[in-house]
């Protein structure tokens, strides 16, 4: 495995394999690699001849009171899981790399990032655009892993290159989760014991929303209101958000019908949790 640092040399090598055809994978991380990060990159093993991981805590995603000094950095620990992987590029930038002295632009994607997690973290989609669309840039890749974990992340990123006519195909993977359910997410390693135990009733909520769904509940008032009770039942906490929208243009949806989102941010403690249920909803009701 190659761990490059330089645009330059990332360049110089992708180059030669872009030329002779080969397929290009890129798997854009913030490092802290877990099962989840994991998955991608099996995913990308699995469909692409060469696979580019980039770790980089890319500061402009994160708001001045948020988490971006003490973010994890394992990075020694995290190149060990690449080569475990068969990564090829470990990549691998500084932030004077990714972001130039000087520099005053950025990619926006409106609408899309005005909802869910937007208005909780004001400038944070405009970060992630910024970086996803200079790493595509660097690595030029065939195609491009996100996780269903951050599924707004994921819209708003597969509306971007469709609507830059980025020449690249995105594939969503599935959430990977602890066997009590709870999402992976480098920020689970700031729970304690006892909000690691609350932390649980975010995916209970989702569940027991989706089992009422089943039964053909479709009024996304009472489902919100469920979800709310349980998880305010398991713990204090702060719900910043539990939304059933559209699962392609994240519109809110009072009744469900069609492919639906489901989705919840919860701070326990200082620590912002989110995840969702995607699920398509039949057009019979009640
Ligand atoms: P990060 O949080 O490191 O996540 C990198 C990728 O892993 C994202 O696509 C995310 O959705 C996916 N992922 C995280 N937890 C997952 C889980 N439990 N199951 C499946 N996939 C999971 O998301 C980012 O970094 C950044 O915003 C980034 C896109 C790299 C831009 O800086």
């Amino acid at each position: 495995m190659l761990t490059l640092h330089t645009i330059a040399e990332l360049r110089a090598e992708l180059g030669q394999a872009r030329r002779a055809g080969r397929r290009i994978g890129l798997v854009p991380t913030m490092g802290a690699l877990h099962a989840g990060h994991r998955s991608l990159i099996r995913a990308a093993r699995g469909q692409c001849e060469v696979v580019v991981v980039s770790i980089f805590v890319n500061p402009t995603q994160f708001g001045p009171a948020e988490d971006f000094e003490r973010y994890p950095r394992p990075l020694e620990k995290d190149l060990d899981a690449c080569r475990a992987e068969g990564v090829d590029v470990a990549f691998c930038p500084s932030v004077e790399e990714v972001y130039p002295a000087g520099e005053v632009t950025r990619v926006t994607v409106s609408r899309l990032t005005e909802v869910l997690c937007g208005p909780c973290r004001p400038g944070h989609f405009e970060g992630v655009t910024t970086v996803v669309a200079k790493l595509i840039n660097m690595v030029q890749p065939d195609v491009m892993y996100l996780g269903q974990k951050d599924a707004q992340q994921a819209v708003v990123l597969g509306r971007m290159v469709r609507d830059l006519r980025l020449p690249v195909d995105v594939v969503v993977c599935p959430t990977v989760r602890e066997p009590d359910g709870l999402a992976l997410s480098s920020r689970n390693a700031y729970l304690d014991a006892a909000q690691r135990r609350q932390a649980t009733s975010l995916y209970a909520a989702l569940t027991a929303a989706r089992e009422r769904i089943e039964r053909g509940e479709r009024d996304s008032a009472v489902l919100v209101e469920g979800m709310r009770r349980r998880i305010e039942g398991a713990g204090p906490c702060v719900i910043e958000y539990i939304s059933i929208v559209d699962a392609e243009d994240l519109s809110a949806r009072s009744r469900l019908s069609g492919r639906c989102l489901m989705a919840l941010a919860v701070r326990i403690g200082a620590t912002r949790l989110i995840d969702n249920v995607v699920l398509d909803v039949p057009e019979c009701a009640r």
